[in-house]
């Protein structure tokens, strides 16, 4: 059994001018111990995915339906009280910007102490000790000193390892990092991204990562998902999805394909911008949704959504034509 299975995930939000459907049918799993990369432009779903699997999406506007499978048990079924057992105990996310989920007026040891007093059931002075244990781990100088301090005494990179650290204070099973690196600079990013990794050996977590960033896809990733426009358009191993990707979209957002195992030097591994603009969510869209973008579109794509297919082994797409180059290439 997957660790974690999305299954035809919907979060649609209610706003004045319509129905804005967010994430529409979404799919996918997790193993355990894997890390699983989600891609995509701004805008096509993939925080909203990330906070419906955490519930934190107000209700109203927003409202999520289909599965979401965590050891079996369907989270979206879970009370509230449930729910933030899972949220400590099993599931831990770190969000794009530390500040706003750390708190300004407690000391940092504190705030890692008072999560592990509360899922782990840890008597004040055992948490403390465990706090300034986690600083270490995450590669903090002077770990204890530091616990003594708040956070906007702390760099940026550093209050991200803080976030890292309360994240794995309870050795969750699974990892969600939404953009864990995005607003840090290209050193400190590399430093946090090894920290992940190292941790994921350690701690032996399942990694749920959203990402802009190519470069960080083809260090950490075993699989991919790719998002466009609250759907899921292709998945496949992360070697497969740069050596061969299937879906266009996929094609054009690797524009300038990034070598596997390259270093990161920031603007150059960032997606490459794809000519015209994601459709609106609010609408309901005939056929493909790529459709009005795709430099391949004929008729039958205007009209028909194309299936979801495994092209390759483990290797899915959503395109009418994607062995299309292949058929060529063999004509
Ligand atoms: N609370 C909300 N109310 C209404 N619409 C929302 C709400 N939260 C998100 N959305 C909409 O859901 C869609 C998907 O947003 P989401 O934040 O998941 O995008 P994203 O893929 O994470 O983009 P980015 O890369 O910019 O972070 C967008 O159209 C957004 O406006
Ligand atoms: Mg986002």
């Amino acid at each position: 059994m997957p660790l974690l299975e999305v299954d035809r995930l919907q979060t649609h939000f209610r706003t004045p001018d319509g129905v804005n459907r967010a994430v529409d049918g979404v799919s996918f799993h997790i193993d355990k111990g894997e890390t699983l990369a989600v891609v995509g432009e701004s805008g096509c779903g993939k925080s909203v995915t990330a906070m419906s699997i955490m519930r934190l999406i107000a209700e109203p506007p927003g409202r999520s339906a289909g599965e979401i499978r965590f050891e079996g048990k369907d989270l979206l079924k879970l009370s509230e009280k449930e729910m933030r057992k899972i949220r400590g105990d099993d599931i831990s996310m770190i969000f794009q910007e530390p500040m706003t989920s750390l708190n300004p007026v407690l000391k940092v040891g504190r705030q890692i102490g008072e999560s592990l007093r509360l899922h782990q059931g840890l008597g004040r002075a055992a948490a403390e000790d465990k706090a300034v244990e986690m600083l270490r781990l995450v590669g903090i100088p002077e770990p204890k000193r530091r616990a003594g301090e708040y956070p906007h005494q702390l760099s940026g990179g550093m209050r991200q390892r803080v976030m890292i650290a309360m994240a794995l204070a309870c050795s969750p099973k699974l990892l969600i990092a939404d953009e864990p690196t995005t607003a840090l600079d290209v050193t400190i990013q590399a430093q946090i991204l090894d920290l992940m990794r190292d941790l994921k050996q350690r701690v032996g977590a399942a990694i749920l990562i959203i990402t802009h960033d190519l470069g960080v896809v083809a260090e950490v990733a075993d699989r991919v998902v790719v998002m466009y426009a609250g759907r899921k358009v292709e998945e496949a191993p992360v070697n497969d999805l740069f050596a061969d990707p299937k879906h266009p979209y996929t094609r054009g957002l690797l524009g300038a394909v990034p070598k596997l195992g390259s270093s990161l030097d920031g603007e150059a591994e960032r997606l490459a911008e794809i000519p015209g603009i994601v459709p609106s969510l609010k609408k309901k869209i005939e056929g493909c949704v790529f459709a009005s973008r795709c430099p391949d579109a004929e008729d039958v794509c205007r009209q028909f959504a194309p299936a979801l297919e495994e092209k390759a082994p483990a290797h899915l797409a959503a395109c009418h034509f994607s062995n299309r180059d292949a058929a060529e290439a063999a004509a």
